[in-house]
């Protein structure tokens, strides 16, 4: 109602997650009118700075063309900043008494709140109880943001979780895996249930094996402790690959509505067969002529085992799948910046031409968005021979691409609208440690090393001969 007003509050506001991603999103959301422009951007952080220096360190993020160079100064200038800890009641009590003062002083009775969490884990527990008891709205609702690591084994993680729902209600808490918001992975159950011809063949009778790979030029995200303590299975496969995978797999959901879409995924999850080390390849870039090895970085220990390549066959033990490996590779310093989904159908029964191929769907979510659909057809002229083609749809050239807002932007409307579809449950997140605790144990044990790969290039020599021994069949067409 006019009597409300919506704070957005950043706690981690001076860390790198806030800088790069949350300050950036708010940005573009307030240029773009996406939330009200009299919204509240509270940042809070332990570091002492003035509002005039908090500016300054956000300013670099942010992009503004020059007709928006204004508009980008009053933004900023909207962005305030509390400084206070993450362990001391009294700090969260002054955060509760800034927030009542600055939405008294905007002349508005009430708040909607977000507390976005971009913080380490150590501090999550505490935070989140000292908000719940200190911070939440009077009138209107209180909604926190968090995103991975939900912990570092599902021990952890469990503990973590029940602690969060002490303090605040299911429907309160939303997390996020940012690949949920982008255009392509929300395309999935479009095209899945959507299209006949695809939803009638997409079983164990007619696929081969899927695999869906997310490949990183750059050591992006590496710079840090942070990954050297998770490695890219808890980084990136068990939830930006699993989550594409639940996508690609669960069954139809009963409507479009988040409770029904978020069941049908839970169901399938518990459908994945645990991974063992033998239903892995992992790798770890060393140095090229240009880029330094992975244990030369800096944050990383010298003598780290910490994978940064992986890929891994799951299983997934229902009647529509059982059989068909699901393979998720992804990897830190490859040779180019692409993921996709592939769906490989199985060879033609009775063939009668001379050597067709597999027929595959691939569907590319970066960097540019793309459907294509491979098949064979004859070669123009006298004999029968067969031709590899494609139904190619690229995005930019058939639909209006520039309209979608990017991942993060999404989530984040979802978050402020109250759309919960695109948020992980603590059970599916539950279902992911879960399905590769086998192989995180093997991993800490070091009963299992990774091969050494160059940056730049396509990773681990014996990552395709497994992919190839799984039943997938490789580059048959590009
Ligand atoms: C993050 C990971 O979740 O996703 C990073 O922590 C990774 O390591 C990033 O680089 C990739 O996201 P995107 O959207 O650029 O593919």
């Amino acid at each position: 109602t006019e009597n409300t007003v919506t704070v957005i509050t950043v706690l981690g506001a001076s860390g790198y997650l806030a800088k790069s991603k949350v300050y950036p999103v708010l940005w573009t959301m307030y240029r773009k009118s996406l939330i009200p422009r009299s919204s509240l951007f509270v940042g809070y952080a332990r570091s002492k700075f003035t509002s005039e220096e908090f500016m300054g360190r956000l300013r670099p993020h942010l992009e503004a063309s020059e007709e928006d160079a204004t508009l980008l100064d009053k933004f900023l200038h909207r962005c305030e900043y509390q400084v206070g800890t993450y362990d001391e009641e009294e700090s969260f009590r002054k955060l509760n008494e800034y927030i009542d003062l600055r939405v008294a002083a905007k002349g508005k009775l009430y708040s909607n709140r977000v507390f976005y969490l971009a913080l380490p884990i150590p501090v999550i527990k505490t935070v989140t109880e000292h908000l719940s008891k200190h911070c939440q709205a009077q009138a209107g609702w209180t909604r926190i943001v968090l995103e991975k690591p939900f912990g570092t084994d599902l021990e952890s993680f469990k503990s973590l979780s029940a602690h969060l729902l002490k303090s605040f209600k299911e429907e309160q808490i939303y997390r996020m895996d940012h690949y949920l918001g982008k255009e392509m992975v929300q395309n999935l159950l479009l095209l899945r249930f959507g299209n006949r011809i695809f939803h009638s063949v997409w079983n164990r009778n007619h696929i081969k094996a899927v695999i869906i790979s997310v490949k990183e030029p750059t050591a992006l995200g590496v710079y840090n402790t942070y990954f050297d303590q998770q490695g890219i299975i808890r980084d990136m496969i068990q939830n930006h690959l699993l989550q594409l995978a639940s996508l690609v797999a669960m069954e139809a959901p009963l409507t479009p509505k988040a409770d029904d879409i978020r069941k049908e995924k839970l169901k399938c999850l518990r459908c994945f067969e645990q991974v063992t080390s033998d239903n892995v390849v992992i790798g770890q870039y060393t140095a090229s002529a240009d880029h330094c090895g992975y244990r030369e970085e800096e944050g990383v220990g010298a003598a780290s085992n910490t994978p940064t390549f992986a890929v891994a066959r799951l299983n997934i033990r229902n009647d529509r799948w059982d059989g068909v490996p699901f393979l998720l590779k992804c990897g830190k310093g490859l040779n180019e910046n692409k993921a996709e989904v592939r769906i490989q159908f199985k060879e033609n029964a009775g063939e009668i031409f001379n050597g067709t191929h597999r027929n595959e769907l691939v569907l590319r979510v970066q960097p540019k968005e793309q459907v294509q659909l491979k098949m064979d057809v004859k070669q123009p002229g006298m004999s029968f021979d067969t031709a590899q083609t494609h139904l190619d749809l690229s995005y930019p050239e058939r639909l209006q691409l520039a309209a979608a807002p990017t991942a993060y932007e999404r989530l984040l409307i979802d978050v402020i609208q109250g759309n919960t579809t695109n948020f992980l449950t603590a059970a599916e997140l539950e279902e992911a440690w879960r399905i590769f605790a086998p192989v995180h144990a093997d991993i800490d044990a070091r009963k299992i090393q990774p091969e050494a790969y160059t940056y730049g290039s396509r990773g681990p020599e014996s990552a395709d001969a497994f992919i190839k021994d799984a039943g997938y069949q490789y580059e048959q067409y590009d």
